[in-house]
């Protein structure tokens, strides 16, 4: 009987429920989809006699409005949990967020080009591939040079015959130098920073690559007593003003006099410890006068302009400065090496 069968879903519709969207459009389709159980009530509403059409009838619209209400009901409440579950908790503490450090490499280089950009010289920059003008002959080495060989030089061309053909890694930056002079009158005072690559075997003493800072000053009357004076002045900025220097005769192809620079121990003052040998003193540099070849082959007159030039390793300042043994752990990015340098800034 359709009364019967009205009742039962009744029945059945005040019982349903549904944790989930996916539950609840299948009770959708169950009962009030065209091929739904209501429909089905509905189809057999045709045959019921007349009499009883009126009373049926009602029943029959009643419970489709229990079922639409019930299915609107349980929409919501799955609507609003769900709404709790995408609700999110400004109170939880944040994920610790691992903020990463300079690496001390950089550190340096930034300590030194600020010292140099405080005695009034600017920033100079060139290509890490050379030719053999920029990084050689400009620079007064001869044609056999050990410099120019195989052994010594990471060679990208090389031509056996001609070696103003070769192109090279650059092996210093004092082809920033040259670069500078082809293209600016003096009075020029530059550092250029940049990496530079030379054909060792990689130990804890030794690499591939590393990185320096060249400074060139050029212009009438220079001497070497200025030299000295800005030298003296970079070591008692970075290592302490009561830093002591001395030069050392030494010699470069290009610069003429050549000298190189020690600085009094960081570690003992002077007096002679284990780190500098007992001697009291420990090398960080070489410099010299620009020799008048290097002038003239840039197109400077070496009668009317003089000028100095001096070359670091940044990773021998640091290495002095933070006591680091191993030149391999500069390239290595172990984080807990570079952790160790979150302070340094
Ligand atoms: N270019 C030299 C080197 O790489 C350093 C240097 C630069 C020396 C300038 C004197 C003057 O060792």
């Amino acid at each position: 009987m359709l009364i019967d069968k009205i009742e039962a879903l009744k029945g059945q519709l005040a019982e349903l429920t549904a944790s989930n969207a996916e539950e609840l459009e299948n009770l959708r389709i169950k009962y009030l989809s065209k091929k739904g159980e209501m429909a089905a009530l509905f189809n057999e509403f045709k045959t019921v006699s007349a009499d009883q059409k009126r009373e049926l009838g009602q029943r029959l619209n009643e419970l489709k409005t229990i079922a639409t209400e019930k299915i609107n009901a349980l929409k919501e409440t799955i609507g609003t949990q769900q709404k709790e579950a995408n609700k999110i908790d400004i109170t939880r503490p944040s994920f610790p967020a691992q903020l990463g450090t300079r690496h001390p490499i950089s550190v340096v280089r930034k300590q030194i080009i600020d010292i140099f950009s405080r005695q009034g010289f600017t920033l100079a920059d060139g290509p890490e591939v050379e030719d053999d003008w920029h990084v050689f002959s400009a620079l007064n080495f001869a044609a056999d040079h050990p410099a120019r060989d195989m052994q010594d030089t990471f060679f990208v061309e090389q031509d056996k015959d001609d070696v103003a053909r070769n192109i090279v890694l650059r092996s210093h930056t004092s082809s920033v130098q040259v670069r500078t002079m082809e293209t600016q009158k003096p009075p020029i005072r530059i550092i250029c920073p940049g990496r530079v690559y030379r054909n060792e075997a990689i130990t804890a003493r030794a690499h591939c690559f590393f990185h320096q800072i060249e400074g060139l000053y050029i212009d009438k009357g220079v001497t070497f007593a200025d030299l000295r004076q800005v030298l003296l002045n970079f070591a008692q900025e970075l290592f302490g003003s009561e830093t002591k220097i001395r030069l050392r005769p030494s010699y470069f192809p290009f610069t003429e006099p050549s000298a190189e620079m020690d600085v009094s121990c960081m570690l003992c003052g002077g007096e002679g410890c284990g780190f500098c040998k007992h001697t009291g003193w420990v090398e960080i540099l070489g410099c010299g006068m620009v020799d008048p070849n290097v002038l003239e082959a840039s197109g400077i007159d070496s009668k009317v302009y003089s000028g100095y030039a001096f070359g670091l390793g940044i990773e021998r300042i640091t290495n002095l400065k933070y006591m680091v043994k191993d030149l391999r752990m500069f390239s290595e990015n172990d984080v807990r090496f570079l952790d160790e340098f979150k302070s340094a800034h």
